[in-house]
């Protein structure tokens, strides 16, 4: 299996200087530990979906160093959940002018907002395409709170949507990709396989091709989405799915898309789609 994969390696020149089979058979693929969060085992492999070109799909927790992993199977240790708390007193405070919180008119979060996350993005008949979780929740903000918009990447977003996530954490990811979704599937299965950039490489040669192998220090994963907003060791902080493709596509010096354009969107429903059945791991941490 790990041949084969290196075999379609040779296709990307420039790929071929940057990726190197893992150091020894122990770092080739997914390791075999068992994602368990505060006593759940969560899904951190599956068969894959439908079309989706490996065998299997693994979180890309299962890549990184044991140490990286620990701090995700406590929520004690885990670097985001004082962020998390944070999201939990937005969520009950009152902003904008029809002087309304989140709390206001959906209660308990642990209630109502259960599975959302693991159903994003969702088709919206009124948008005319789909929401993400972050402008499902500005919509709220500025047409039901009359309150101002909170940036894609700004703190109380990235607090909010780790809260709301976070509700959702262990369930199995599901997305609609058919209907009035799948032009916009289409549109990132296109962006995932088209080259880009000087090093005129696609998300797929790293993440489909050569997942498990080296690329310099770091053990390449599957670039699923399911623990995201995620904490990273590298930002010292949460970051959003859109960020992570940002630098990606900047790493192969490609001229990135904007967080929250069609193509980002378009892009986390098909990488959503292609992680459909494991578990949503929000707030996931990675190095
Ligand atoms: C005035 C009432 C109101 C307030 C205040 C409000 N919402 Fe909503 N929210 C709604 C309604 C109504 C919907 C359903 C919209 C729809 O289905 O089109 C909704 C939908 C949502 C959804 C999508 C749920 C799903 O099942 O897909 C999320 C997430 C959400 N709100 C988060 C928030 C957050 C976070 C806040 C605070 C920043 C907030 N809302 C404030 C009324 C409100
Ligand atoms: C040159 C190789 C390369 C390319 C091309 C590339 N990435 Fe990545 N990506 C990485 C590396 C290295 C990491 C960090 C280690 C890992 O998780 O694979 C990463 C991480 C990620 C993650 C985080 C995974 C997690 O578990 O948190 C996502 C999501 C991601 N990439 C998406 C993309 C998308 C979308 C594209 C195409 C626009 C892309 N990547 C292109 C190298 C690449």
């Amino acid at each position: 299996m790990v041949n084969a994969k290196k075999a379609i390696l040779g296709a990307a020149a420039s790929a071929a200087l940057l990726i190197s089979a893992g150091s020894g058979s122990a770092l080739a693929d997914a390791d075999n530990s068992n994602l368990i969060v505060e006593g759940e085992k969560l899904i951190s492999e599956a068969v894959a979906p439908a079309g989706v070109d490996v065998e299997k799909i693994y979180s890309g927790w299962r890549f990184r160093s044991p140490e990286t992993q620990s701090l995700q199977m406590d929520d004690f240790e885990n670097p985001a959940m004082p962020t998390v708390d944070i999201g939990a007193d937005i969520w009950e405070t009152v902003d904008g002018a029809a002087g309304k919180s989140c709390a206001s008119c959906h209660n308990e979060a642990d209630e109502s907002m259960k599975g959302v996350r693991a159903g994003y993005p969702k088709w919206d008949a009124d948008l005319g395409k789909p929401h993400t979780l972050e402008t499902q929740i500005n919509e709220c903000r500025t047409e039901r709170m009359e309150a101002k918009k909170w940036k894609w990447e700004s703190g109380d977003m990235l607090a909010m949507t780790a809260y709301v996530g976070l509700q959702s954490r262990g369930m199995p990811v599901k997305v609609q990709t058919d209907g009035p979704m799948a032009k916009w599937h289409d549109l990132g299965k296109d962006l995932y396989y088209t080259r880009v950039g000087q090093l005129n490489m696609s998300c797929a040669n790293c993440h489909e091709d050569n997942y498990g192998n080296m690329i310099r220090a770091d053990h390449l994963s599957q670039g699923q989405i399911n623990g995201f907003p995620t904490y990273r060791l590298k930002w010292g902080g949460l970051g959003s799915s859109h960020r992570r493709f940002k630098g990606c596509m900047e790493n192969i010096r490609a001229v990135a898309y904007k967080r929250g354009s069609d193509e980002f969107i378009a892009l986390e429903l098909y990488l959503a789609s292609r992680g459909a059945g494991l578990s949503v791991e929000t707030p996931a941490v990675r190095n």
